[in-house]
């Protein structure tokens, strides 16, 4: 069958035929770019209230109507449909449905329609639970969906609990408003405002800025020794300076691609690490309150710029962050916890084995004076990181690390991550794809053919590379 704009194999139906009285909006006839990557894209808006289902039906006259009258039946209001010919069976198509989650029986419709089509049917929702169904949780798939959970922040920056230093503060309050502000109306793409940051502000950077510098040639591991400089000369890292935002993110995208983009309080776990996937790392910008510059409740721009920053400009680390943000995509609840965790005891706490020693490679150690000379000491118990153990430890948030986990290597880990990424069950695989900043979500033959022919021709540059260095 024919679309309307003649596109061949695109499937075409009238729109009574489609709904009835159902449907409040329906974009007709346009490729969706669920479960497969495709060049088109739309700018579909999954809010909060729906639920997004991918079903497979084959191709006879009324099998549509015949499923689109369960919802009818069951109440559900659908929002919008989309449909394209199936990857995996050309007699088949596949339809994309946002539905009302808020009203009717969606629950039994689902049930309904996963016996008609097969059990060929995924739920995608933000809303929903993998469950024993096949549930997936929803999941950016481009780097510009990031903004749909910026704003979906635990706490606001500026409300404070009442044991932060700043709690009984009127002008640091105001201050946290400000920021916070900043980052609640942070779009992607735009430059992140710079910001003048005030004497009492700039005293307190010093004061952490000059006593983690004598520390860092000899705890700090060898990628972060070998950054650090750089950061210095190229983004004004200075004891009399607190860098900003947006000169850091343009000198990270030249070194790994990543990028920083501002918060405005904080994420839930699973949108902080579905960041990752991105490259992306959701900073602050705020700086602790100045009457305890070397202890602050939650993180703030020392602990993000001094802790954090530096390794993302690291190949190698950027990677294996990425992999944690990669697996995060679409993991059921129980996982999540466990890639936090296993976040907590690397990113954050993470210790490395290096020739000169043990040495720390957290952002939690690496902005703590404290911890970072604690960390290296006798007292501590240290093992070594195997993902499946090391997201089950307990870990303390208001004192140092009773245990810390040692990575041979940021390849190794990344290997161990990727490996324990396998075992998360998710009825697909994912791939970042750097060209168009998105997530490829594969889980259909033709994806892993158009993957091996990638492979392939990497694997032909890297012979020609071998044999010219060779020559
Ligand atoms: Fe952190």
């Amino acid at each position: 069958m024919d679309g309307p704009n003649g596109v061949p194999g695109q499937v075409f139906f009238t729109l009574s035929e489609l709904f009835g009285r159902t449907v409040n909006r329906v974009d007709r006839f346009r490729q969706f770019d669920f479960p497969s990557h495709t060049n088109y894209k739309q700018d579909f808006e999954d809010h909060e209230g729906s639920t997004s289902i991918v079903f497979t039906l084959s191709e006879k006259v009324g099998v549509l109507a015949a499923a689109l009258k369960v919802f009818e039946e069951k109440g559900v209001n659908l929002h919008h449909i989309e449909s394209r010919p199936s990857r995996d069976d050309p007699r088949s198509f596949e339809f994309f449905v946002s539905c009302d989650n808020k009203t009717g029986g969606l629950k039994e419709a689902i049930e309904s329609l996963r016996s008609m089509t097969n059990n060929k049917l995924t739920v995608l929702s933000r809303n929903m639970q993998n469950g024993s169904s096949g549930e997936v949780p929803w999941f950016p798939r481009r780097i510009k969906e990031l903004d749909r959970f910026a704003n979906q922040i635990l706490s606001y920056g500026s409300e404070l609990d009442a044991d932060h230093p700043g709690f009984t503060d009127p002008v640091y309050r105001e201050r946290r408003k400000e920021f916070a502000d900043i980052a609640f109306n942070y779009k992607y793409g735009q430059t992140i405002p710079t910001v003048e940051y005030t004497n009492a502000e700039i005293k307190t950077w010093s004061t952490i800025f000059r006593e983690l510098v004598k520390l860092y040639p000899t705890h700090a591991c060898r990628e972060f020794n070998h950054i650090f400089p750089l950061l210095v000369d190229n983004c004004g890292f200075r004891e009399d300076n607190i860098p900003q935002l947006q000169d850091i993110s343009d000198f990270l995208k030249d070194c790994t691609g990543f990028s920083l983009r501002p918060v405005a309080g904080l994420l839930s776990s699973r949108d902080f690490l579905a960041g990752l996937a991105f490259r992306v790392f959701h900073s602050t910008q705020y700086i602790r309150h100045g009457s305890k510059p070397m202890y602050t409740p939650e993180p703030d721009v020392c602990h993000e710029l001094l802790g954090h920053v530096p390794l993302f400009a690291d190949p190698s680390f950027a990677q294996f962050s990425q992999e944690i943000g990669l697996a995060s995509l679409g993991a059921p609840d129980e996982y999540i916890k466990k890639l936090a965790t296993l976040y907590w005891f690397t990113v954050e706490f993470g210790l490395c084995q290096q020739e000169s020693g043990l040495k720390a490679y957290g952002a939690g150690l690496l902005s703590s004076f404290g911890e970072l000379e604690y960390c290296l000491s006798d007292k501590p118990k240290v093992l070594p990181f195997d993902p499946v153990k090391t997201c089950e430890q307990e870990y303390p948030i208001t004192s140092f690390q009773p245990v810390y986990f040692v990575a041979e290597s940021f390849d190794t880990a990344k290997v161990k991550v990727k490996q324990f990424a396998a075992t998360i069950p998710r009825p697909f695989s994912v791939r970042y794809n750097p060209y168009t900043q998105s997530v490829e979500v594969i889980n259909s033959k033709q994806q892993i053919i158009n993957l091996s022919k990638d492979i392939r021709g990497d694997l032909s540059l890297l012979e020609h590379a071998l044999a010219k260095i060779e020559a």
